[in-house]
């Protein structure tokens, strides 16, 4: 029989969502989905085109137009829209101090949810993103709603990039105010699912994260197995 389950990790921009659901993924021998890419690819391709956020409508146009497609890579998972290859493109500080607009809008949310639900129908999906437990997958058999706080999130942003590139100060405002948008918006917002398990990783390692997640996880499956039976 097939125990695979579905994993939905949702929280703030910096709690290690991507890193983490990366490593999870691969030690169930599952398939990683990083839906925030997907917002950047609608919000690189609309702000290329001239399309702002505030054109609702033309908006959606961009995002029903455009194929986006998801590969496994070696670091991050490569993203293709229309073919072309933007996974460096969609993490710019435009598109990053952009997206959440774009993210607001409820036309584009359906295009992009429906693609997400399509891709986790067969199970065995770790997708990480904002809504996923509450909104993509409601039936996730596992949900982990992970956070940080705001300056640890900074902080970890700030080391990823190269130095002389940004200040703390400039990427701590960058993530207030993205948390800030993600929480408030009428569709969807940024909330921990009822029935998620809150990890707060301010204090803990990857591979601490990583395992707690893990242990969650095969609970999960044995109890699937358990029912099958
Ligand atoms: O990696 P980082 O935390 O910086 O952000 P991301 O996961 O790439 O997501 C970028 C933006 O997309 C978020 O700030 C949200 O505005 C939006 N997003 C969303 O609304 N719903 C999701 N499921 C994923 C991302
Ligand atoms: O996807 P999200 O925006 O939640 O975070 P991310 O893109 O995975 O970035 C988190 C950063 O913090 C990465 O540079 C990780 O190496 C680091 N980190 C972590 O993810 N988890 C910890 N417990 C500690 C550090």
């Amino acid at each position: 029989t097939d125990d695979r389950i579905n994993v939905a990790i949702d929280g703030p921009a910096g709690a290690g969502k991507s890193t983490v659901a990366k490593l999870v993924a691969e030690r169930l021998g599952y398939i990683y989905i990083d839906t925030g890419a997907m917002y950047r690819v609608v919000a690189y391709k609309a702000l290329e085109d001239g399309v702002g956020p505030d054109h609702a409508a033309e908006a959606v146009r961009t995002a029903e137009r455009l194929s986006i497609e998801l590969r496994p890579g070696q670091q991050r998972q490569q993203v293709l829209a229309d073919g072309e290859d933007v996974t460096d493109a969609i993490r710019s500080a435009s598109v990053t101090s952009k997206v959440s607009a774009y993210a607001s809008n409820p036309g584009i949310r359906d295009i992009l949810v429906r693609k997400q639900q399509e891709m986790a129908r067969k199970k065995g999906v770790v997708m990480d993103g904002r809504d996923i437990g509450t909104k993509v997958l409601p039936d996730a058999e596992v949900k982990i709603y992970l956070t940080a706080s705001v300056e640890k999130r900074a902080q970890r942003r700030f080391e990823e990039l190269p130095e002389g590139s940004t200040t703390m100060e400039e990427l701590r405002e960058d993530i207030a105010r993205r948390d800030e948008m993600d929480r408030n918006r009428e569709h969807s917002p940024l909330v921990q699912a009822e029935d998620a398990i809150r990890i707060d990783s301010t204090d803990m390692s990857i591979e601490e994260v990583t395992e707690k997640i893990l242990a969650i996880c095969s609970e999960a499956i044995a109890r699937g197995v358990e029912q099958d039976e």
